[in-house]
């Protein structure tokens, strides 16, 4: 029994480990499917031209799946930061907090990641450590 319960504790560590720290996977309820909704809005008028309407990339890197440089390595925080910092690359911080905050509920959604409840604001897309 203690050595069935050590080599799970083991285990355990090990997958806590894999990740880093204060890192998690994103989970559900990141976002709300309308917020999702306005977000593709949004990112069809000053994105798309750039990325793609499928998010494939155009001039800009693809935005969706295994090809997207940010996919499983950056999170919600550091994407936000950085596409409401220097995004549309011709317009940098031109939309507003609401739009940014949308498109990158847009971007949570097109990354297999499921709508919830629980809205996205400002304050926790700059604060969520979740992967996207
Ligand atoms: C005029 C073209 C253009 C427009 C419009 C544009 N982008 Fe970009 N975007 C780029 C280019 C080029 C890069 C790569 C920049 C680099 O590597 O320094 C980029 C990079 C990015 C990245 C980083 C991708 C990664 O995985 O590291 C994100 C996220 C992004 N753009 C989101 C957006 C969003 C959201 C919008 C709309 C609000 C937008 N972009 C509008 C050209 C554009």
């Amino acid at each position: 029994m203690t050595k069935l319960f050590a080599i799970g504790a083991l285990v355990s560590l090990g997958l806590l480990a894999a990740l880093p720290h204060g890192a998690r996977a994103a989970g559900g309820s990141l976002y709300t499917a309308a917020q999702a909704t306005a977000g593709k809005t949004a990112y069809l008028k000053s994105c798309a031209s750039c990325h793609g309407a499928n998010l494939s990339g155009v001039s800009g890197p693809p935005l969706k799946g295994s090809a997207a440089p940010y996919r499983g390595s950056q999170s919600v925080a550091q994407v936000y930061d950085y596409i409401s910092g220097q995004m549309p690359l011709n317009a940098p911080g031109s939309l507003s907090p609401k739009a940014y905050v949308s498109i990158m509920a847009f971007l949570l959604q097109q990354n297999g990641h499921a709508p919830g409840k629980k809205p996205l604001t400002a304050t926790n897309a700059q604060n969520l450590e979740d992967i996207i």
